[in-house]
């Protein structure tokens, strides 16, 4: 799938905003820093597409992307960022709310979690919570760079066992160092919108 086209359409921060399409919508969720801006610019090759940063909190808004005039991209805020106020948080509650529940071209969702360290308790939550409004998940493990060998196994392992991945949703492991796992991304999101 190569890309030549990929352009932000809009940071939005409610459904006013969100653009008015009808193409099959994949959102990128997970905690905050884990690396959901970083993939986006892998899988679409770009440099600075998304915006990234060694810093929690970067991205704070949805921020949608038209590739290829096929399929939009969602960067949506990452969660569990120890360092936000009560009202941030309210705010991000609801922003995230918003979107999900109501989201009608939303057809999967990629979950990021880090292949390092088992999902934490927000990434069980918001495993659970999708599984809840019965969207598609995608689970991307990344930082696969760090992880060695021997113990990946365990440690995808850990993943299923952790997050109660159901039947129809695959974990992969990814790295947008090393680029691994891209293909296998691209294929799985490929896969169910038919292109
Ligand atoms: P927020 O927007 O703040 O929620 O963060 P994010 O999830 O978009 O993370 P971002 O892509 O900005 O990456 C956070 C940090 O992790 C950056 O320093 C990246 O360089 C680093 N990073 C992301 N993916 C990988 C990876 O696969 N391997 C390694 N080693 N580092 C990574
Ligand atoms: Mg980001």
């Amino acid at each position: 799938f190569p890309i030549q086209k990929a352009d932000i359409i809009i940071s939005a921060v409610q459904e006013e905003q969100y653009p008015d399409s009808v193409l099959p919508e994949i959102a990128i969720a997970g905690r905050s820093n884990v690396g959901k801006s970083s993939l986006i610019n892998k899988l679409l090759n770009r440099k600075k597409l998304a915006r990234t940063s060694s810093k929690p909190g970067r991205t704070r808004t949805i921020n949608f992307f038209n590739i290829e005039d096929e399929l939009i991209f969602v960067d949506v805020p990452g969660y569990g960022y120890a360092k936000v106020s009560k009202k941030e948080l309210e705010k991000w509650n609801h922003m995230m709310e918003e979107y999900f529940s109501t989201r009608e071209t939303l057809s999967k969702v990629v979950l990021i979690t880090d292949l390092r360290h088992k999902p934490t308790q927000l990434d069980v939550q918001m495993y659970e919570y999708l599984k809840y409004l019965n969207i598609p998940v995608l689970i991307v493990a990344t930082k696969a760079d760090k992880v060695k060998r021997g113990v990946r196994t365990r440690h995808l392992n850990d993943v299923y066992t952790t997050l109660n991945v159901i039947e129809g949703d695959a974990v992969i492991p990814f790295s947008s160092e090393t680029g691994e796992g891209t293909d296998d991304v691209w294929n799985n999101i490929l896969m169910d919108l038919g292109i």
